[in-house]
Formats: C-alpha cells, structure tokens, sequence
C-alpha cells in the first residue's frame, strides 16, 4: 500500500493522523526533529497499531538531510506536511523563528519533489480569515492580514502552494484549514503534549482539573456573543486526522478542482470558552476552577467553519461532538498522570 510520508509525525495532529493512516491500509513514514515532541510516542504509536512505525529524525530546514532522505525513498506517494512552529504568543517575540522554521522546511520538500509527482496535503488554519465578515465561514471567504508571525507564514505557505501549483502540474496540493484542534485517541495513549504552560485552552482546562495548575483564566466575558465569551469550532482530532486520509484519497482519485485546493476543517458548530468549561465538567464529572479576567490581546471573538465543501467534495464529515472531545482529552490527561511522557 502507498507510503505517506508525515512531518511532525511525533506531534500531536501528527501521530494521531499516522494511526488513521494506517487503519486506512497505508504506510505512514515519519520526520521529526523532535524540538516540540517526545520519541516515546512511538511506542505509544507501537501500542495502538501493534508496530512502530518507520521513523526518521532530522531537521527538515536542511536541505541536504531533505534531498538524501527523498533520494533514498522513491516510493513515497504523498506527504502531510505537518513540521512547523506553531505558539501565536512565541511567534510575536521571535518571528524570524517562525519564518526561518516554516518556510525553510516547506520549501525544501517542495524542491526535493520538484522533478516526481507528489501528492501534498498543508497543514493550515481558519487564522487565515482573521475575524470573519459572516458566520459560519465559508472557504471563499477573504484572507485578512494576519495577526501574529505564525500566522502570516500560514497565509503565505498556501500562496506558495498555490503559486507552485499553477507553475508545475508535478504538485497535487490540499490545504486544509484547521478550526480548534482538541481531544485524543480513544485509547487514552496519544494526545496533545504542551511544552511548559499551555497556551491553548483544552490543555489548560485538562492541567487545571488534574491539579498542575491552579485555576483557568477567562479571556474576556465581554464580547458580543450570547454569554460575553469568545467562540470557536473545536473539532476533535480524531476527525481531523480522518480528514487528511480523505486527502490524500481525494488527491490519488484526483481533484477535479485542479492541483491546488482548500478545505475548512471543523464540526461547523461554535461553542463558547463558558459552554466550553461546561461540557468539560458534564464530561468529566470534575468540577473546574476557573475567574473570568481580561480580553486576551489579538483573540477572534468569533469563528466557525462552513463545511459544506468538505462533505461534499472531500467526502469528509466530522463524526465526534463535544462530548467526546472533552471525555478523551480527560483521559489522556489521567493517563499521563500515571505514565508521564516527556
Ligand atoms: C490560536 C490561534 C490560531 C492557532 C491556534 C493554534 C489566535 C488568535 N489564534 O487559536 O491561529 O491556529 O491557536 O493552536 O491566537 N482561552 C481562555 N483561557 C485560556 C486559553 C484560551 O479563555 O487559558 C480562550 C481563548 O481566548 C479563545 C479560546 O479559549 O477564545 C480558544 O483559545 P486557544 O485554544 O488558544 O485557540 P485560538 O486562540 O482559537
């Protein structure tokens, strides 16, 4: 069955993909540089499928390291282009960081395919719309300038893609664009693992329930939304690995849209940061500590996707609620309580 390769194999989108991946009947090869992930992720990859996955660690900013490794694997179809920095916050103090990390590594793998056809699934985001006009929000929907380094090289990556697309038919792209990546696999053995504070919010609410931190705080309950805080489309990643293999299947299939394209990735239903918490209680049956305090500088009020092109035109469709969502990602973090991973 066909090789994928995946970047960022060991991270969290990343090594939950690598399973779908491969209960889809593919083989997932793996890069990673390890700079935000564990090895050991590995062997709990190792447990869920019943093999370790082919793994190769080297920095993908390396050109020399990227063209030896494409040389010595002719055989790999497609690959989903996950490596890349991705805290908003370090992005503002270190942006060259940002541009170096994520520009370099995607286009040295462009150029390492620039003679070989390839199948290219891009990991991106609904950051790309900014604060939207209209809800829900639609992929034809404009690119406002963006908020933060991390992610201006988002909105830049895709007009790469679409630059090199239209310049060389060689090129199969899918961007996908991410709403609010949360939860982990069901066997509670992979999920996210944050560096140091977590700066998203599913992590912050799992740390503060198991008792590493000691209360979350509210950005804002001011807003204009129904009960002041801000809202999001949190898509669990289970799906959102299943929709790159639907991806990648579409590509193999090819897209009668042509060798550039775009999907939001999102259930297409908004919850607020308040409703949020709730569910998380409802899940978890814990109780959570947590102050309303100020706006959080940059924050959308905002966003959830369309997803009427994925389910029809990716065949893709999100299966898993908030419940779900909430129940793995108090699982995985017990889990790590009693096995810590780092
Ligand atoms: C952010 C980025 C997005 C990026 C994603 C990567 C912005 C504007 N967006 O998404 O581009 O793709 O991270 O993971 O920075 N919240 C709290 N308390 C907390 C943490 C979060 O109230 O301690 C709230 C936030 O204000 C927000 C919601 O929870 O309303 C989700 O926040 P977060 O998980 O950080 O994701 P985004 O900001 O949506």
């Amino acid at each position: 069955m066909s090789k994928i390769l995946v970047t960022g194999g060991t991270g969290f989108i990343g090594s939950h993909t690598v399973v779908e991946l491969f209960n889809a009947g593919y083989t997932p090869v793996l890069v990673d540089n390890l700079s935000n992930s564990s090895i050991k992720i590995l062997d709990q990859i190792e447990k869920i499928i019943g093999e370790k996955p082919e793994f190769h660690q080297f920095d993908l900013c390396d050109a020399a390291k990227v063209n030896e490794f494409v040389a010595a694997n002719p055989d790999i179809s497609g690959i989903i282009h996950f490596a890349a920095s991705k805290a908003v916050g370090e992005s503002v103090q270190n942006p060259l960081k940002y541009y170096h990390n994520n520009f370099f590594s995607l286009i040295n793998l462009l150029e390492a395919y620039r003679e070989k056809p390839i199948n290219f699934v891009f990991s991106s985001s609904c950051t790309v719309y900014g604060e939207p006009d209209t809800l829900p929000v639609t992929e034809s929907a404009p690119v406002k300038k963006a908020t933060s380094p991390y992610g201006n090289t988002k909105q830049i990556a895709e007009e790469i893609l679409e630059e090199t697309a239209n310049a060389n038919k060689n090129y199969q792209f899918i961007a996908l664009r991410y709403f609010n990546p949360v939860g982990a696999h069901e066997s509670a053995l992979i999920g996210e693992l944050p560096l140091g504070v977590p700066q998203n919010l599913l992590p912050f609410i799992t740390q503060t329930a198991i008792g590493k931190r000691e209360k979350l705080t509210v950005f804002g309950d001011d807003y204009e939304t129904p009960d002041g805080s801000a809202v999001r489309d949190y898509i669990h990643v289970v799906d959102l690995a299943k929709a790159h293999v639907a991806a990648i299947k579409l590509l193999e299939k090819g897209n009668p849209n042509g060798n550039y394209d775009v999907f939001n990735i999102g259930t297409g239903n908004g919850y607020s940061v308040l409703e949020a918490i709730k569910a998380f209680e409802n899940a978890s049956g814990q109780k959570l500590n947590f102050e309303i305090g100020p706006r959080r500088e940059g924050d959308i009020i905002k966003v959830w996707g369309d997803v009427t092109k994925s389910t029809k035109e990716l065949g893709w469709k999100a299966e898993l609620g908030i419940d779900e969502m909430m129940s793995s990602a108090w699982a995985w973090e017990k889990y790590l309580k009693d096995n810590p991973i780092g």
